[in-house]
């Protein structure tokens, strides 16, 4: 059982994911009703549109609400989706408070059809050279890292995670190829990346959680939920 979800858009009113309140409490108690207690809460920062200043702001006035309604037992943590441009290095700023909280972990994003040239990971290696940590999230979206299982390894060679949303491993089109890299030690993490209970179902972590079972057995789980774990704790 997996009680870890590390990528989320339920923080209300930050990003496309969660518009109210409401919808977040939704988000958060499909999550617990399927066990998963421990959340992250990771809404979009495109470091090309906006200062790492004015993201946090946004962020800071949705969770000074939001994090006061959140149930007892449910235990979340801030952080965020970041879109890593040359943009974020623009300025000598502290990229702490963009990691999952208390922790040197960092959702990234790049874009979709990212060939990870030298360019896509010297920013990569900037970040690296912060002491962060980044996270790949659903590696899926990128068909250049299906295809280049080379460049992947690389990757995780130099300490990168690599995160997989649950809801891919319902789909037909990418389902057994993920089955395939989870076997082959190139997931490392399944989220969910819920934007709401239709885009990218909390539910889907339990489908998920049941076909990775049935193709890899329970050992894989383990390893995802002690790697979440582990991510969570900032260890
Ligand atoms: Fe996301």
């Amino acid at each position: 059982m997996l009680t870890y979800d590390l990528h989320t858009h339920i923080l209300p009113g930050v990003d496309d994911g969660a518009k109210t309140a409401e919808d977040a409490l939704e988000l958060i108690s499909s999550l617990k009703s399927q066990g998963i207690c421990n959340i992250c809460l990771t809404p979009h920062f495109y470091t090309h549109h906006e200062s790492i200043e004015d993201f946090l702001e946004r962020r800071t006035a949705s969770a000074r609400n939001f994090l006061p309604i959140v149930p007892d037992d449910v235990c979340v943590k801030l952080g965020a989706e970041v879109y890593v441009t040359k943009y974020l290095f623009s300025e000598e700023r502290d990229m702490t408070p963009l990691c999952i909280e208390g922790t040197s972990f960092m959702i990234t994003e790049f874009s979709y059809d990212s060939t990870f040239s030298d360019n896509t990971m010297r920013l990569i290696t900037a970040l690296r050279d912060r002491g962060i940590t980044p996270v790949i999230p659903h590696v899926e979206r990128y068909p250049f890292l299906l295809k280049n299982k080379k460049r992947l390894e690389e990757l995780i060679y130099s300490g990168i995670i690599i995160q997989s949303n649950a809801v891919s491993f319902t789909q037909f089109s990418t389902k057994r190829k993920l089955i395939k890299l989870l076997k082959d030690g190139c997931i490392h993490v399944l989220s969910s990346d819920a934007h709401s209970t239709n885009r990218n179902s909390p539910l889907a972590m339990t489908a998920a959680v049941e076909y990775i079972k049935s193709k890899c057995g329970d050992d894989v789980i383990r390893t995802l939920q002690q790697n979440a774990e582990a991510i969570f704790k900032g260890k």
